[in-house]
């Protein structure tokens, strides 16, 4: 019997992927998806993050309908789509590579797609200036796609998809070829329009950090499996395999043991009260400590510092990166903030330091 706490998530589900599993089959038949699950709630900006090949397009694609799950089930609000063709869905794609009309004119691009469902020509027009409006593109609306820049194409490839008013957009590196700046532009951008629309967004990225700061939640997938679900506070501080905290940020793994509730570093220090993952038993572990939950200083250890060797300082502006060799022979990195005036009175290099690691910051991975 489910929970009313669970009932209310489920009534919250836009997109239920039920036991997916993708073959394509052939002579060296790939597995690219292998049994994913996942319910992702309405007006939600869901991030599907992973290495290359790891599935992300595949399971897009099959939300979409443009391909066929080998097995399992998709809803979209509690009703089985997984029949239904993609324009039947109310489910829309911007793709990597925007796919617009080269000649016509910006407003045509977005207005196009109502046209085609026959919509009125009154209803046609406001919408389009609607969606001029929303993406900032007014003063464009009748210049060629063609003479238009990156950026302001994938404007126009947004509300493109948007006009229609789909209940789902899927995003599939829409940014990924856009320059920095105009990166970091658009990744503020999508976050609001999808907070002033209230569509769901499934986005599709290799990059942690823009999954990082765009996402509600995020799945974190690799051969065609979901490792770990939740918010990026979640997925950052307590990823749950090695893989996951190895993906995602600046990563520190230690030999450790374990022993009810806490563990002692082969490094030294003293015990660190932990939670350790399901399935983890008391034993030899390996733990994950952030660079940025560390601190280095010069002298001889006392109480639950490790003693340790610099090897290099490496100041970036707004932070100092100090790796170090540990007593165990384990490398090591602390970054400390230069605002609070860290990295100024270090040691230098080949130097004996000790280095602290914040309360919680040890976190036990299921390797
Ligand atoms: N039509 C196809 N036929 C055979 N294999 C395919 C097909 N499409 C994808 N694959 C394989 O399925 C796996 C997953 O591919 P997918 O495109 O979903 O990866 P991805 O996570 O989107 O990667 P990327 O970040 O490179 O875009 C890969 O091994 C790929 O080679
Ligand atoms: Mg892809």
């Amino acid at each position: 019997m489910s929970t009313p706490v669970s009932e209310a998530a489920e009534a919250q589900v836009a997109i239920d992927v039920d036991r997916v599993s993708k073959i394509f089959p052939g002579e060296d038949a790939v597995r690219a998806l292998d049994d994913v699950s996942v319910g992702i709630r309405r007006n939600e900006f869901f991030t599907l993050l992973g290495p290359s090949g790891c599935g992300k397009t595949t399971l897009l694609r099959i939300i979409a309908g443009f391909e066929p799950p080998t097995m399992g089930a998709l809803r979209l609000d509690g009703t089985d789509i997984s029949r239904l063709a993609p324009d039947q869905r109310p489910i829309n794609t911007v793709f990597q590579n925007y796919a617009l009309f080269p000649h016509m004119s910006v407003a045509r691009n977005i207005g196009f797609g109502l046209e085609m469902l026959g919509k009125p020509k009154r209803e046609v027009n406001e919408t389009v200036d609607r969606m001029l409006k929303l993406v900032q593109m007014e003063a464009l609306k009748s210049r060629k796609t063609s003479a238009l820049s990156g950026g302001q194409q994938q404007r126009v490839a947004l509300a493109r998809a948007l006009a229609p008013h789909p209940r789902v957009l899927l995003l599939d590196e829409p940014l990924s070829a856009l320059d920095l700046k105009l990166r970091k532009e658009m990744q503020i951008e999508l976050k609001r329009l999808q907070s002033e629309t209230g569509i769901t967004f499934i986005f599709v990225t290799h990059d942690q950090e823009e999954a990082l700061t765009m996402s509600d939640r995020i799945a974190v997938m690799r051969d065609g499996r979901i490792l770990q679900i939740g918010s990026p506070r979640d997925i950052y501080q307590r990823p749950a395999e090695r893989f996951v905290a190895n993906f995602i940020g600046e990563s520190n793994f230690l030999d450790a043991t374990l022993s009810a509730g806490h563990v002692t570093l082969k490094a030294g220090g003293g015990a660190f009260a932990v939670t350790a993952p399901p399935g983890v038993a008391d034993g030899p572990v390996s733990v994950l400590v952030r660079p940025e939950h560390a601190a280095v200083r010069a002298g001889s250890p006392a109480g639950d510092e490790l003693p340790a060797t610099i090897r290099n300082v490496v100041y970036s502006g707004d932070a100092t990166t100090i790796h170090l060799e540990l007593g165990s022979g384990e490398l090591f990195k602390a970054k400390m903030s230069n605002s609070t005036g860290g990295g100024a009175t270090l040691p230098s290099q080949g130097e004996p330091a000790v280095v602290t690691i914040a309360p919680g910051a040890v976190t036990v991975l299921k390797d």
